[in-house]
């Protein structure tokens, strides 16, 4: 395991492209293996998280090629899945399990997925509920838990009133309605990112959305999806960590390239701006469905401020750098509403209090949250930082490191590439 060490520096220049959006590329890879056709996936997300759900597909008898950051998946149909002859391994990736439960719902066959330690010991009950209720049969340890066994099966539409903000709950629901008869529909108690339906709508099923409900229709007859041909955008939320680096230091001039915008991810650049960072959007447009833009960043004074209500669940992959953000910041960063973190890669909020204060931050650690002291509260120091396996709280701390004074060593470093293989190499490359 390969820790990091990070030094101060002045600024953060020069332009970066990122790998393709995470959630994105989740989405596609496995709508494409559901077309009929080879569906060419450019600038595929490097995450490890995509790759575990590439394994799976390909497990399910997809065809996937790579080349460079190009994926060729080809499909064979809805109804073109075969048994996996082994476990499908989701690895670290909640998407993958959790969106695969709702496609494997809707085989004729049995499917067996897990995870590694921490996927082992995260919430599945949030999807085996509604999917149990559209005619799955699913078992999973103490009814919650990977492994999962699902055997599909004849499946009906449902009208879910999802009790959380997810979205991968809302997305398995909808990809297990395109098995179903008649019509599926979600309904979110707070609007999530909505990558699921623009997918669908891409790959040609009938999706709509009226407020806060969303509906598929099941796929019956001969009808099928259709492969895509399109260029995924930079993932913004590891955008987010070069956003904040070069906002917190002064001498910054920053330039990152084709970044996704869909408006259920881009309310973090509305609250950077709030909080009185320089980042600005130049070249917007539209790729299958999706926005993207470039942003410019520069060095700025950061006021701090609130997350709670229905900001958490836009911004909810955010929290830990605007957490780590908060002793650099005017009035600190108080976070509410936010008891999902504490079921993520990690429990976040504890390993965001516990490495806060290790940096001397003045922390007070909430249920649902955490209030983080601005300014004030004193200048952080460097420390050993233990990300306890999860790669946003790993990159969240290597920024905070770059205006903390003394050495911060990241820990078990490697566990970025979940999301971002080459984020200490591009970060060494912008502070130079
Ligand atoms: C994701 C949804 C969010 C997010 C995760 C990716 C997705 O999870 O935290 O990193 O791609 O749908 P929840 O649906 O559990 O909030």
């Amino acid at each position: 395991m390969k820790s990091e060490s990070i030094q101060a520096i002045k600024g953060l220049s020069g332009e970066i492209e990122l790998p393709g959006d995470k959630s994105i590329s989740h989405r596609y890879a496995m709508l494409a293996a559901l077309a009929k056709g080879t569906s060419e996936l450019r600038n595929f997300a490097a995450a490890r998280d995509c790759h575990s759900t590439l394994g799976c597909v390909k497990s399910l008898g997809a065809g996937v090629k790579e080349e460079g950051a190009t994926v060729h998946v080809s499909g064979h149909g809805l109804h073109g899945l075969k048994s996996s002859w082994r476990t499908l391994d989701a690895e670290n990736s909640g998407t993958t399990i959790r969106l695969l439960s709702g496609i494997l719902s809707g085989q004729t066959f049995g499917s067996k997925i897990t995870g590694d330690s921490s996927l082992q010991k995260r919430p599945m009950k949030r999807v085996i509920t509604p999917l149990r209720e559209m005619g799955a049969e699913i078992r999973a340890r103490d009814e919650n838990f990977p492994p999962l066994d699902i055997r599909g099966g004849k499946l009906h539409g449902i009208e879910y009133q999802m009790p959380m903000a997810s979205a991968q709950v809302k997305s398995a629901v909808l990809l297990a309605g395109l098995y179903a008869e008649g019509e599926t529909s979600v309904t979110e108690p707070a609007s999530t990112r909505d990558h699921t339906e623009l997918a669908l709508a891409e790959f040609g099923a009938g999706v709509r959305k009226q407020g806060r409900t969303i509906s598929v229709h099941g796929l019956n007859g001969d009808a099928e999806l259709r492969p895509i041909s399109t260029d995924i955008p930079g993932d913004l939320s590891s955008a987010v960590f070069f956003i904040a680096a070069a906002s917190l230091l002064r001498e910054s001039n920053l330039y990152i390239g084709n970044v996704g915008l869909n408006p259920t991810r881009a309310a973090i650049l509305d609250f950077f701006n709030q909080m009185g960072a320089a980042v600005s959007v130049v070249n917007l447009q539209t790729k299958q469905g999706e926005l993207a833009g470039d942003l410019a960043v520069k060095g700025a004074q950061l006021k701090g401020g609130v997350i709670a209500g229905d900001l958490v669940a836009l911004v909810i992959d955010e929290l830990p750098m605007l957490a780590a953000l908060g002793p650099y910041t005017e009035q600190g960063i108080e976070i509410r509403n936010a008891a999902e973190l504490r079921v993520k890669e990690s429990d976040r909020i504890a390993a965001l209090a516990e490495n806060l204060k290790r940096m001397g931050a003045k922390v007070e650690e909430r249920p649902d949250g955490l209030r983080v002291q601005g300014r004030g509260g004193g200048k952080l120091h460097g420390a050993e930082i233990d990300p306890r396996g999860d790669h946003r709280i790993a990159m969240a701390f290597a920024v905070a490191g770059l205006g903390a004074s003394g050495e911060t060593r990241i820990l078990d470093a490697d566990c970025a590439a979940v999301s971002y293989p080459a984020f200490f190499a591009e970060l060494r490359r912008l502070s130079e």
